[in-house]
């Protein structure tokens, strides 16, 4: 069942949901997100660049950013560090830029409401990053989206997404009925994970895309993809 990438459609993708609905799914997608330490590996990855460069600012995008969760953790890593950091949120929805900012008020992030392959070519950023974003992509798109990291990162860019696996699937099947979350997320995530990627996945995407990128895993069921900037 999960021996290829699944093309199974998921509601959140489906543009006719209105805000009380995605922002329902926002809300439990962080949860989630709490849960299984998604913030982590995005973290350590910005801290090793920030090391790597010495770079006291920092531009960062988040791309598909959904509820902003990501970019206010971001924001606390930059205080932290004293890293000054620049924070632009991009995602097609329009609602997920009204969920961010009734969800972290005050947290000063430029939203842009686009498809990520409609934003302006003058628009770079010294980190590109993203999280359960590309297996919202079939292979195709996602090799033209890991060149268009590369070319909008000045410094780096970085990727993070579900392992497809039957552990994480059965794991995730069980656990959104179990904490009742929203009707969006108890379909979406299972789908997202059959959706999502294995090994082999990435390093023929990374191949075909001929880009620079090194893959490791993540505990408990990421994948991970850091790529270098084109500067
Ligand atoms: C599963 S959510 C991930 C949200 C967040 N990054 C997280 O980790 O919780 C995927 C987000 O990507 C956005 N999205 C999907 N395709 C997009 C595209 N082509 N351009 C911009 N945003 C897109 C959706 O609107 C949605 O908010």
């Amino acid at each position: 069942m999960l021996r290829a990438r699944s093309s199974a459609p998921e509601i959140m993708d489906d543009a006719a949901q209105d805000f009380a609905a995605f922002s329902a799914a926002l809300r439990d997608l962080e949860r989630i997100n709490r849960m299984s330490l998604a913030y982590r590996p995005t973290l350590h990855w910005l801290d090793a660049l920030a090391r790597r460069t010495g770079a006291r600012r920092m531009s960062v995008l988040d791309v598909g950013a959904g509820g902003g969760d990501m970019l206010a953790r971001v924001a606390a890593w930059g205080a932290r560090r004293g890293v000054a950091v620049e924070l632009a949120a991009l995602d097609r929805s329009p609602h997920a830029a009204a969920h961010a900012r009734a969800r972290h008020p005050g947290l000063p992030v430029r939203w842009i409401m686009a498809d990520l392959f409609d934003l302006p070519a003058e628009e770079r950023f010294d980190a590109a990053i993203c999280a359960l974003f590309t297996h919202h992509l079939d292979d195709e798109t996602l090799v033209r989206f890991l060149r268009w990291m590369g070319a909008r990162a000045r410094l780096g860019w970085f990727v993070s997404d579900l392992h497809r696996h039957p552990l994480p699937w059965a794991t995730v099947w069980a656990g959104v009925r179990l904490l009742r979350m929203d009707p969006m997320v108890v379909h979406d995530s299972t789908v997202s994970i059959a959706r999502g990627f294995s090994r082999a996945d990435w390093e023929g995407l990374i191949a075909r895309a001929d880009v620079p990128a090194r893959l490791r895993w993540a505990f408990p069921f990421r994948w991970t993809v850091a790529g270098e900037g084109g500067a």
